[in-house]
């Protein structure tokens, strides 16, 4: 059974009440109908590194500068005037979206890792001293390791990380051992984008903050998939990127608990974070202004709410289903591919529309590359994950991921297009032997 939605949100595809029609909903990215190669369509299944912009968003970023453009909360004009208010709208509509106590606990930031180092250089200026402790995970983003790396080394505060399973989930006896040493903030991702593992993440901020920790989020692989309320989770801080979630580039988001935010010192100096310059010292704005240094990406944060209208028309709940659905399906497909490993959590409980595999011993960038010659979008590399690839004693991975447009038939063509990697790099014969089979990265890295 199917209903329709409304078109005032952008969203012009059928919905299905047991799952998304990733098919329909297509239709409302126009890069599907502009990027065919040789009469193949797009598979396009890497959307954990940058999604697919529907009409509704492209059209509201025009429509910014062609109606609404001038700089913000400084002109007393007219136009700089409407500006200001669709900017100061988009924050509130950000605010209802992640439930937030307020909309100016809600700072504009060019993506998820502006906000993560906002919080370790601010944040992490006036809170850490030497000895303190800063506790990671091992399934980490660069860019919720690095900062804090440089932070440490600027206040001589110590790191540790929780390690992960073999099976790709976080180590749960290792972070409560590392807990109970106390640490002053743990820094954590919602969804690994490596291995796709979905943390406990409620019960695992409950358990930081009761250890004393602030605890900063990382919501890349979480906020565009499924519905976050920020209040319920109990995080101090979480960032997240508009780019992975039918945003445009450059649009981001940082949520801070307003006493957390006052607190902290501005990240970057310069226009319209100031209340009062003198030529020896300065008083800072309230928040967010005192965290907007400068001009910010206007039409960028505007176009950002047509993402969440078209995310929220669908529904979080719906749009997770769906990926968890078609992520299931992958992982049964793929499983039938001689010689191919899929690493991370083997409970698709544990695990996002995101898949991270091995195909025998060819590298990932040649199967990348094959498959690319059949117009299927994947990523191959490290994926900025560098210690998860260490665990897993590999370079790299290919990873397929999976959003709201993409169904089973990409899923499908991802499989055609593995046997005809196989059959070129002559691996039939090859592999005959291997069975086919999902892993724990145990098994893989040997371990
Ligand atoms: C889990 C995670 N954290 C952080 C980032 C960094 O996001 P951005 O490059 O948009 O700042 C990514 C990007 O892939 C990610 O997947």
């Amino acid at each position: 059974m199917t209903t329709r939605i409304g078109e005032s949100n952008g969203t012009s595809a059928a919905l299905s009440t047991a799952s998304l029609d990733g098919a329909a909903l297509r239709n409302d990215f126009p890069i599907f109908r502009n990027a065919e190669v040789g009469g193949r369509p797009l598979t396009f299944l890497d959307s954990a590194a940058s999604s697919q912009k529907p009409q509704a968003v492209i059209d509201a970023l025009r429509d910014y500068y062609e109606t609404s453009n001038a700089n913000i909360h400084r002109g007393v004009y007219h136009l700089s005037e409407i500006a200001t208010a669709q900017y100061e709208e988009a924050r509130k509509r950000i605010a209802r979206f992640l439930n937030a106590a307020s909309p100016r606990e809600c700072i504009f930031v060019r993506g998820t890792t502006e906000g993560i180092n906002l919080v370790a250089s601010s944040w992490g200026r006036a809170n850490l001293t030497p000895g303190d402790l800063i506790v990671y995970t091992e399934m980490e983003h660069h860019s919720n390791i690095i900062p804090w790396q440089l932070i440490a080394g600027q206040t001589g505060a110590r790191i540790a990380w929780v390690p992960m399973t073999p099976d790709g989930l976080l180590d749960r006896e290792a972070f409560t051992a590392l807990m109970a040493q106390g640490p002053k903030v743990l820094a954590l991702t919602h969804v690994g984008n490596a291995l796709g593992t979905v943390n406990p993440v409620k019960e695992l901020i409950a358990e930081a903050h009761a250890a004393g920790a602030v605890v900063v989020l990382d919501g890349a692989q979480s906020v565009p998939h499924m519905p976050i309320d920020v209040q319920d989770l109990d995080c101090d801080f979480l960032a997240f990127s508009g780019h992975k979630m039918l945003g445009p580039m450059g649009s981001g988001v940082l949520y801070g608990k307003r006493a957390l935010l006052d607190a902290m010192p501005p990240y970057q100096g310069g226009g319209s974070m100031i209340r009062t310059v003198e030529l020896t010292h300065t008083t800072w704005a309230d928040v967010p202004a005192k965290f907007e240094a400068g001009t910010p990406s206007v039409g960028d944060a505007v176009a950002l709410t047509r993402a969440l209208d078209y995310l929220e028309a669908l529904g979080m709940d719906a749009v997770w289903a769906h990926e968890r659905e078609i992520g299931a399906y992958a992982v049964a497909r793929l499983s039938e591919v001689p010689g191919l490993t899929i690493y991370g959590p083997a409970k698709m409980d544990h695990r996002s529309g995101v898949i991270s595999f091995g195909l025998g011993d060819l590298h990932p960038h040649d199967v990348a590359t094959l498959l690319d010659e059949q117009n299927i979008a994947v990523r191959a590399g490290h994926h900025c994950a560098q210690p998860v690839m260490r665990a897993l004693d590999v370079m790299a991975t290919t990873r397929a991921s999976f959003y709201l447009y993409n169904d089973r038939d990409d899923v499908d063509r991802l499989v055609a297009g593995l046997h005809h990697a196989i059959r070129t790099m002559g691996g039939g014969g090859v592999w005959a032997g291997f069975a086919a089979r999902a892993v724990p990265q145990s098994e893989a890295a040997g371990a």
